[in-house]
């Protein structure tokens, strides 16, 4: 039997980003059973329905779509930013879901991480990501629910994770994604 592939996209561009640090953990526990792809976002042109109306689809949007296609789940790493979404999230979320009738994420088991160095975890991130990715009909698993507050103490300066207790319930949040997904 083929390999399921995940494509873990990080809603942070910053070079030492927390949620990126969260996301090669799991990414590492996932890939025990899963091609792991981590997707590149950043260099999406900002949504313009002119570039499919007329014909000049950009081709880093043609390459994302052909990789968000081939995805069998999908997991979205992110901070809060202004009690929303980043920017980079929505954008790739439009793009994958046009042309009108080619939604990519249509029935994609997908799970929501929210990491922040502050002290509610990115929640109101991770319930503004949730709104557009239930109406994009992917199959998202609501429970157990990952708000990682006061990141700035969980990882060393490499960026690993040095907190057991996150380590432990990272590690049961990861259980539960591979059990939605199968
Ligand atoms: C534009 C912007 C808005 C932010 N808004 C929030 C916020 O609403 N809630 C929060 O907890 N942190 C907020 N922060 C702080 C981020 O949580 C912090 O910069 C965090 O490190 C970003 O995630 P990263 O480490 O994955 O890059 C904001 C940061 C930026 C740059």
């Amino acid at each position: 039997m083929e390999t399921k592939s995940i494509g873990i996209f990080v809603g942070s561009l910053r070079k030492g980003a927390y949620s990126k640090s969260t996301a090669n953990y799991i990414g590492q526990a996932l890939a025990r059973h899963y091609q792991v792809v981590f997707v590149e976002m950043g260099n999406l042109l900002l949504f313009n329905q002119d570039y499919d109306d007329e014909g000049t689809t950009p081709a880093q949007w043609v390459a994302f779509r052909s990789q968000v296609g081939q995805l069998d789940a999908c997991l979205f790493v992110t901070p809060e930013y202004n009690r929303s979404m980043p920017a980079v999230l929505k954008n790739a979320l439009d793009i994958g879901s046009r042309p009108y009738g080619c939604n990519l994420w249509d029935g994609k088991p997908a799970a929501v991480v929210g990491v922040s160095p502050g002290r509610i975890g990115g929640a109101m991130g991770v319930g503004a990501l949730r709104v557009p990715l239930a109406f994009l009909n992917l199959r998202l698993m609501m429970q157990p629910e990952v708000y990682l507050s006061d990141a700035a103490e969980l990882f060393n300066e490499q960026g690993e994770l040095t907190n057991a207790s996150t380590a432990k319930f990272l590690d049961r949040f990861v259980d539960a994604f591979e059990r939605w997904i199968g």
